[in-house]
């Protein structure tokens, strides 16, 4: 298929999303929203496809959701619409997604980049919630996502300043899982993306799930549901493999089942 926002490519068992929008530092407008939701839903088809990566360009991964696109917004075509509420298609992905961010990761770009599982930040990394400069708030999950990433101190500071975070203070406050240096940023991501696709694809994507189910039940229920999707693993025939691969001291061979 092809996009006029984003680039797409296969690496192995890795799909690769590039924002490609450089004249407008990848802002998020409604072709980019198309494209990367209909990429994700091909990587997700695609049954050679194991981990999913979605970076940006060495400035910016995006700065934003498209201001100049948004500005002439009416309320009542963005309660219509739902504005926004088409990203809530990420959360069906059961493949994992990381992102991978250098530059600007600002308002629907920093938003953009936490609705994927985890993060990798290359050491120029700026994140940050500048909606309240604009005269708005973030509405792609920001004051949802940043509070349960960083805490509420943080993320009150970040969304009524405005201010940035650089890549050092985001690992410091759990908002990325890594800095990498920037010349680094792809492959590094590529190379984390690769050991997941490495792995029993039905035990990542429970592990995925296990992970993201801790978000929205109490301690409790997430681990009686940890427990109750540890029991199923094994009927998979990747657990008898793994276990007998680590015993007859040889690499496992993963088949998906
Ligand atoms: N929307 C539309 N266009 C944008 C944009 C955005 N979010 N961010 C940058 N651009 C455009 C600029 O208008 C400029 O275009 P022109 O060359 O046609 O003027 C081009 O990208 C390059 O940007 P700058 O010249 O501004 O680059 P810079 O290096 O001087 O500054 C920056 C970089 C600090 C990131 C600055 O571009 C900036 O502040 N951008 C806006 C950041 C922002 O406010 N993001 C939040 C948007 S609202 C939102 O996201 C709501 C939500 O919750 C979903």
């Amino acid at each position: 298929m092809a996009y006029e926002t984003i680039l797409t490519e296969t690496r192995g068992k890795v799909g690769l999303i590039t924002l490609n929008r450089p004249q407008a530092l990848n802002a998020i407008n409604s072709g980019l929203t198309r494209d990367v939701l209909a990429a994700l839903q091909a990587f997700e088809a695609d049954t050679t496809i194991g981990c999913i990566v979605i970076t940006g360009s060495e400035k910016a991964f995006a700065a934003g959701a498209d201001i100049k696109e948004m500005q002439s917004r009416s309320f009542v075509q963005s309660y219509l619409d739902d504005f926004f509420a088409e990203w809530d298609a990420m959360l069906r992905v059961r493949k994992p997604i990381i992102a991978a961010v250098s530059g600007y990761a600002l308002g629907g770009g920093c938003e953009l980049a936490m609705a994927c599982d985890f993060i990798i930040a290359s050491d120029t990394a700026k994140f940050g919630q500048p909606e309240i400069t604009l005269g708005v708030m973030p509405g792609m999950g920001g004051s949802q996502r940043l509070t349960r990433f960083v805490g509420k101190s943080k993320a009150m500071d970040m969304c009524l300043t405005g201010r940035m975070m650089d890549a050092a203070e985001a690992e410091r406050s759990g908002l990325v899982s890594r800095v990498v240096p920037a010349g680094e940023l792809l492959e590094e991501a590529l190379k984390a993306a690769d050991k997941i696709a490495s792995f029993s694809l039905p035990a990542v994507m429970m592990n995925k799930e296990a992970v993201n189910r801790s978000y929205e039940v109490s301690l409790s229920e997430g681990l009686r549901f940890e427990r109750r999707v540890f029991h199923s693993m094994f009927a998979l025939e990747d657990q008898k493999e793994g276990m007998s691969a680590f015993s007859e001291k040889r690499k496992p061979s993963f088949n998906n089942r």
